[in-house]
């Protein structure tokens, strides 16, 4: 590989920011607020401070737990801190930040990627500058210690019009002991006022524990942190004030209590999570639906013509349902969106148009880039988040909560089962305000209300299916079936199996097979049919059985009472019977169990799967 393409594999980062100013022992807090942001990357971390008019970094490779062993009783009052997740190129202590410039004056972490990072390097290596590491963060160094004239913060704001791309700063200076320079574009970025101390984060849970009172930072926008001040300043450099904002929700312990994974403790979290998404959103007695949190009047929503849905990863899964349901059950055209397909066309926006936003963190860059290309040509957009205070909630016109708790396994899983129990309840609201007669919605309704307790009765059998991972776990591919709802219910599980257990297990349409992906199957690759699916379900076991002739092993999931599969599959999971639109929740609970005991069987690192982040806030 020549030397520029190598440079092309070596963007950094997606990454967990944190900087605090104050006279607290700022290591410690740095350790403290990095651990909650450890999911948006764990490849490395390390961290920054002054000492004696001197940088010091503390670097280390793999979980946050390796740099924590470097650190006894070091302190610092100045300290920046970084967790990484590398798009592309290696983990190595070099590439971890913070990264310093090339006379070691300059201390910067970065999160996102500098487009133009390439160029630069070229020119600053023309003039005389030798790079010792391969991200593009050591441009950002370089440019600021060029820039330097005694100011960090004219330096800084001489920089930032020389890069492209989205990033979240923050630098420090040798000169500077008690002051951090912070800016942002695109990547997300808070800053935490605190008595005598000022904080700045990637995400606001990152210092819930430590200050309630946050200003976030818009597009384009720089900030100079010290103990007692925050100096704000808009793209022009010119000094702004800005309302500060209270934290509302509650700090939330973190643990995974007796669990011996928080995924698998996410899992069980469900029946409750589930509960928290339906708690006060319905009227059973009027078999409809009230989500107060969306101001969008009735008149308006009842003149929606089309809907959009954008997302990514799980989300996007839970998205295809509601694309099934509200075309089927809300008679709207609804179109579902691959965000990072999406923010490159140029959508044909007509009035009517509204967006459904669904995202997990509502931090994922390519979420975050199609709503912003939506709102741009008019529609209306209501976010699916989980977390308070997120990007997303904040440039979407409502937001609504799922109320599932801080999801920290990396795979997704109580909050795709809350997403859909929120979809659903969305769809109802819509059917109903059309054509959906009062005794429909309270059938629905009734249904869905089953739900938590028909979670539980997956779980119960969560011994049978531990049994079945530890006969399949070895097979190294895996295809997953099924048909209408049960389609993007098998994407979820195939992703499941494919993020933590680390088998090539590819969601098909179960129709579609015959059209190629059966060429593949053979005794060592076994089929996941998906058979919950009653309208479709005479197609989907015609499927298995042609999965079956090429010797595939099958699984069949279908609903408790179905004696037609035991004849031909080899293994049977039961799910109890509801609504087809329903299912997709308790199939995705026993897919999720399945993943996690193969995942356990082959050894993985479930909670932070190779490779991953939770938060995907670059392109
Ligand atoms: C990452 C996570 C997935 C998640 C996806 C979308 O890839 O590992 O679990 O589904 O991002 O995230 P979002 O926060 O937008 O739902």
């Amino acid at each position: 590989m020549n030397r520029i393409s190598r440079l092309k594999k070596t963007v950094t980062s997606m990454c967990g920011i944190f900087a605090y100013v104050g006279t607290r022992n700022g290591i410690r807090l740095a350790l403290d607020c990095l651990k909650k942001m450890e999911y948006r990357g764990y490849d490395s971390a390390g961290l920054a401070y002054i000492a004696d008019g001197n940088l010091i970094t503390h670097k280390a490779v793999g979980k946050l737990r390796n740099l924590e062993k470097m650190i006894d009783d070091q302190t610092a009052q100045c300290v920046i801190a970084h967790t990484r997740w590398a798009t592309h190129g290696k983990v190595t202590t070099e590439n971890a930040h913070p990264i310093l410039d090339a006379t070691q004056s300059v201390a910067v972490i970065h999160n996102g990627v500098i487009e133009n990072f390439q160029q630069l390097r070229h020119e600053l290596e023309r003039e005389g500058i030798t790079f010792r590491t391969e991200t593009d963060t050591e441009v950002i160094a370089n440019l600021i210690a060029i820039l330097y004239k005694g100011d960090l913060l004219q330096a800084v704001q001489e920089m930032v019009p020389l890069i492209k791309g989205a990033w979240a700063i923050a630098v420090i200076h040798k000169n500077h002991p008690d002051e951090c320079i912070v800016a942002k574009n695109s990547s997300p970025l808070v800053i935490g006022i605190g008595v005598g101390e000022t904080f700045a984060a990637s995400e606001p849970n990152a210092l819930i524990h430590h200050t309630r009172e946050v200003i976030y930072l818009s597009e384009g926008e720089l900030a100079r942190i010290k103990a007692n001040s925050v100096e704000l300043f808009d793209e022009a450099r010119l000094p702004i004030t800005k309302q500060t904002e209270q934290l509302k929700h509650s700090a939330e312990e973190m643990s995974k209590g007796d669990f011996a994974h928080y995924t698998l403790k996410e899992i069980y979290d469900q029946p409750q999570a589930v509960r928290n998404a339906m708690l006060s959103r319905f009227f059973e007695d009027y078999g409809t639906v009230a989500m107060d949190e969306i101001s969008i009047s009735a008149a308006a929503l009842l003149a929606v013509k089309r809907v959009v849905i954008v997302a990514c990863g799980t989300s996007l899964h839970a998205g295809l349902v509601a694309g099934y349901m509200l075309e089927e059950i809300a008679r709207i055209p609804t179109s579902v969106e691959i965000s990072s397909e999406f923010r490159y066309r140029n959508p044909i926006v007509e009035d009517g148009t509204l967006v459904l936003a669904i995202s997990q963190s509502g931090e994922t860059a390519d979420t975050l880039a199609a709503v912003r290309e939506l709102k741009a040509k008019g529609a209306t957009i209501i976010a699916i988040c989980n977390v308070q205070g997120s990007t997303l909630t904040r440039d979407a016109d409502s937001t609504l909560f799922l109320r599932a708790g801080t999801e920290v396994g990396v795979c997704s899983t109580k909050a795709f089962t809350s997403q859909l129990t929120v979809l659903t309840l969305f769809t109802i609201m819509m059917a109903r305000l059309r054509h959906m007669s009062k005794a429909e919605g309270q059938e629905f309704l009734s249904a869905l209300k089953e739900i938590p307790e028909q979670i539980q009765q997956v779980l119960a059998i969560a011994p049978h299916i531990e049994k079945l991972a530890d006969k399949y776990a070895s097979a190294n591919d895996f295809y997953f079936i099924g048909r209408r709802y049960m389609y993007p219910t098998c994407l979820e599980g195939a992703l499941k199996l494919k993020e933590i257990a680390y088998i090539n297990a590819c969601g098909y349409a179960a129709g579609e097979m015959k059209h190629g992906p059966i060429a593949l199957l053979n005794e060592k690759c076994p089929t996941f049919a998906l058979c919950a699916d009653t309208l479709t379900y005479d197609k989907v076991v015609s499927n298995v059985m042609e999965s079956k002739a090429r010797h595939s092993p099958v699984i069949c999931l279908t609903f408790a009472g179905d004696t037609r599969l035991t004849k031909i599959a080899d293994d049977i999971i039961e799910i109890p019977m509801t609504r087809d639109e329903l299912a997709p929740i308790t199939a995705a609970v026993a897919c999720q169990l399945f993943a996690y005991y193969c995942a356990k069987k082959r050894g993985a690192d479930i909670d932070q799967p190779r490779n991953l982040a939770k938060s995907v806030t670059v392109e």
